[in-house]
């Protein structure tokens, strides 16, 4: 049984103040501190909030922990910042897009266990898919420690190779956007078949609602069978279909999609 970890929060805005919110619901850590700037309003009971960086660092010697949660672009200044902090085995987990292993390897050394791990926003509401890879330095129970802490957001999957990284971002970082548009798409698409705009906005979100909940209840049937299950040969979801699955269309202009995204995480990175 892994102990739990005392931890601490380096950023509580939108995602940290996701995770945070879970991990106090799960009571995942011993002990959790959060450094930021400007605290939330919200109340985390049990939470030590740090405005002031002399202070946090003061307090953080015995933190097993640091989540950086902070915006890429100020990410490297605040590293610099908590470094004092930062025990020789204490773990640094990175959820920020873009930031690579080594360049947390050039700023606390190539020795400080590392992870680093894209999340989504679903991770809001505990539905998060995160994607996470450890450095040669992070233990198995740091990583166990990692992974608790992320179940309590989500479900995660482990990958060995960094590189994969930025096609997890194309897919399920990213992703969430894209089933936002295809609400989007179909309520629109309602519209010109003659449904007033709230009634069809109301049908496509519903649809897409209900749709995740049905797949979510059938782990074991692929996405494949479920389709098939509501598609009667010659009926009128089958009509659509062949719209959407001619010349491989819908799967065509999703790899289209994800290969611009794959290429943009690159070129931040
Ligand atoms: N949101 C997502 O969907 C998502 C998905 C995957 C990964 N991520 C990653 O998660 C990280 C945070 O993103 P976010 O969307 O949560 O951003 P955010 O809402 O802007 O949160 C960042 C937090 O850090 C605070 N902060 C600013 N300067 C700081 C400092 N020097 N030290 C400590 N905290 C500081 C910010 O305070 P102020 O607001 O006062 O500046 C804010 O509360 C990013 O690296 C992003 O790549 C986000």
């Amino acid at each position: 049984m892994t102990q739990k970890p005392n931890i601490a929060l380096i950023g509580c805005g939108k995602m940290g103040g996701a995770m945070l919110r879970s991990w106090v619901n799960n009571s995942v850590a011993n002990k959790i501190a959060v450094f930021d700037p400007a605290p939330p309003a919200e109340d985390f009971a049990g939470v030590t909030f740090y405005s002031d960086i002399t202070a946090f660092c003061e307090n953080a010697a015995d933190t097993n922990i640091f989540i950086m949660a902070v915006k890429p672009q100020i990410m490297a200044d605040v590293c610099t910042s908590i470094k004092p902090a930062v025990a020789a085995d204490a773990l640094i987990l990175s959820i920020a897009a873009g930031q690579t292993i080594s360049s947390f390897e050039e700023r606390f050394g190539s020795t400080q266990p590392l992870i680093r791990v894209m999340p989504n926003t679903p991770a809001a509401i505990g539905k998060g898919m995160s994607v996470a890879v450890a450095n040669a330095s992070a233990s198995e129970a740091q990583m166990q420690q990692a992974d608790i802490l992320l179940k309590a957001v989500g479900k995660i999957e482990w990958v060995e190779d960094e590189a994969l990284l930025n096609a997890v971002t194309a897919v399920s970082g990213s992703g969430p956007a894209y089933i936002f548009h295809l609400i989007e798409a179909m309520a629109a698409a309602g519209e010109q078949a003659g449904l007033s705009a709230e009634l069809s906005m109301t049908l496509a979100r519903e649809t897409v609602i209900g749709s995740a909940a049905l797949a979510a209840s059938e782990p074991e049937t692929s996405a494949e069978q479920l389709r098939k299950n509501v598609t009667s040969p010659g009926g009128t979801t089958q009509a659509a279909l062949d719209v959407l699955m001619a010349e491989k269309g819908l799967t065509d202009l999703m790899t289209r999609a994800i290969t611009a995204a794959k290429k943009r995480g690159e070129e931040l990175a």
